[in-house]
């Protein structure tokens, strides 16, 4: 273990949604490389609350990269340097010391700012919503046999399955889009048997509501580089070729597809 001495936060500090946002200054004299980057937030609200300051507000809740929430732009990349990780997995000695760090919110018209680096991720939410139910009976569990899956089909479902929701996608696309996170939500009921049934339209309500929110993708490819899941960017093209097949006119032919 050793510790890093002083870092320069620069954070982004704003009261509310239609509020004058700016960057604050703050210093972080002496912290362990052991630490972890939300710890070290911790550290700095613990004495802005000892100063009768207010604590800078950012989202979190399990702090080990499951529930998506710690949505936060570090120095220009969306979940910081570290590659396939959360915010709440970043550690501290990815950093010097005397490094500046530039903390800011995801940037989308699609999440306005509740409060400094707290944004309102609500429209991924309507876009899960769309998509509806699956036709899959519920009681016992059936024999793992019943229905056979290839491996690779089953293994590329459990790869989508892995979005966590972050919206790390839409904040480092120029765009804004949503397409990696949608084709993801997608993919992973689209690939299986049991998705079968609401496929199409599943896809159509789903890419349309995704629309109504969100910018258009245009292949950058920024999004998976983001991704703290590793969800592929193969997912999008899938999801545009199910989106294609669900405007056919005859639906009713659409499961030999
Ligand atoms: S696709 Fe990746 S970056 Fe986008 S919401 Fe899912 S986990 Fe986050
Ligand atoms: S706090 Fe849950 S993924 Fe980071």
């Amino acid at each position: 273990m050793s510790t890093l001495s002083n870092l320069t936060l620069k954070i982004w500090r704003q009261a509310g949604p239609d509020a004058q946002g700016r960057f604050e200054t703050h210093q972080i004299p002496e912290i362990s490389d052991e630490a972890s980057f939300l710890e070290m937030l911790d550290i700095l609200n613990e004495r802005l609350i000892e100063e009768g300051k207010e604590a800078v507000v950012f989202d979190h809740d399990c702090r080990e990269g499951i529930c998506g929430t710690c949505s936060l732009m570090i120095d220009g990349q969306a979940h910081g340097p570290s590659k396939g990780a959360a915010t709440c997995q970043i550690h501290m000695r990815v950093f010097q010391s005397g490094d500046e760090i530039v903390i800011e919110p995801w940037r989308a018209s699609a999440f306005p700012i509740i409060k400094d680096l707290m944004v309102d991720r609500a429209p991924l939410d309507r876009i899960v919503e769309a998509g509806g139910f699956i036709t899959a009976p519920t009681g016992g569990a059936p024999d793992a046999n019943l229905i056979p899956i290839p491996k690779p089909v089953a293994d590329s479902s459990m790869d989508a399955a892995a979005c966590i929701g972050c919206g790390a996608c839409v904040a480092a696309c120029p765009n804004a889009a949503a397409s990696l996170f949608t084709s993801a939500k997608l993919a992973h009921l689209n690939l299986l048997p049991q998705g079968q049934a609401e496929r199409f339209k599943r896809s159509e309500a789903m890419v349309e509501t995704m629309d109504e929110h969100f910018g258009s993708c245009t292949n950058h490819g920024e999004c998976e580089a983001a991704c703290p899941k590793d969800i592929s960017i193969d997912n999008i093209a899938v999801m545009n070729q199910d989106y294609r097949k669900a405007k056919f006119k005859n639906r009713s032919k659409l499961s030999r597809v």
